[in-house]
């Protein structure tokens, strides 16, 4: 199966953010991971729309929004209108999930659905026609660079067994490396996010290969 490998800006060099992104394009990611945060649902603060709309405005790359806030449903239009082709909130929040997948796809916008480490795949069937990727996370959201919770590996499989035949993807997000890769992979994911593993490097061809040949 091949991997998309999705850079997570997050931990890039935001003085410099369209330099980072034309890098990480050129050296092979094949979407960019926007890491949405409200200082209420995690406890971090990151960017909105007007940051996101001049990101589009430097790359090609299909964008994905990540948004980890208490109200998806009041900015989903305005992350849509920036320009993102992918959008997953959080299952913790108690925004009307169906409804706003069916908003966010009838824009022609890819609609996932994310779960935190904590969070069981219980409610999983009752949105899995509605999404087009479920996004596990694995670590606790908030930051970049911590250590990957091995437990996610065995929720990859489990949400590959609730998907069945369904083409929804499996994207992963935090704490991969080379060696993190290698397990999801076998575990069946299809889209890997990487910050920390990615932006620390000195040169990004390396990294982004890395994981793509995992
Ligand atoms: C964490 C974010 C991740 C983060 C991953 O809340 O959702 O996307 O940037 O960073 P690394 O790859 O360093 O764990
Ligand atoms: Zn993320």
């Amino acid at each position: 199966m091949i991997l998309k490998i999705a850079p997570s800006i997050l931990s890039s060099d935001f003085l410099h953010l369209e330099k980072e992104i034309r890098a990480v394009e050129k050296a092979g990611a094949d979407m960019l991971h926007l890491d949405i945060m409200d200082g209420h649902f995690v406890p971090n603060l990151t960017f909105g729309p007007s940051i996101v709309k001049q990101v589009r405005s430097v790359t090609k790359l299909p964008l994905d929004a990540h948004l980890m806030i208490t109200n998806p449903a009041d900015f989903a239009d305005k992350f849509i209108n920036a320009g993102v082709n992918y959008l997953s909130f959080h299952i913790e929040t108690d925004a009307n999930y169906v409804s706003l997948f069916r908003k966010i796809r009838k824009r022609g916008v890819k609609a996932g659905i994310a779960i935190n480490p904590e969070t069981s795949l219980d409610a999983l069937p009752g949105v899995i026609d509605e999404v087009d990727y479920v996004l596990i996370m694995s670590v606790h959201p908030g930051f970049g660079g911590q250590a990957f919770i091995e437990e996610s590996v065995e929720k990859i499989r489990k949400a590959k067994e609730i998907i069945g035949s369904r083409t929804v993807e499996i994207e992963i997000d935090g704490g991969i490396n080379f060696e993190t890769a290698k397990l999801v992979k076998e575990a069946g994911v299809n889209i890997l996010v990487a910050g920390s593993f990615i932006f620390n490097s000195h040169d990004y061809t390396k990294p982004i290969a890395e994981l793509r040949n995992v």
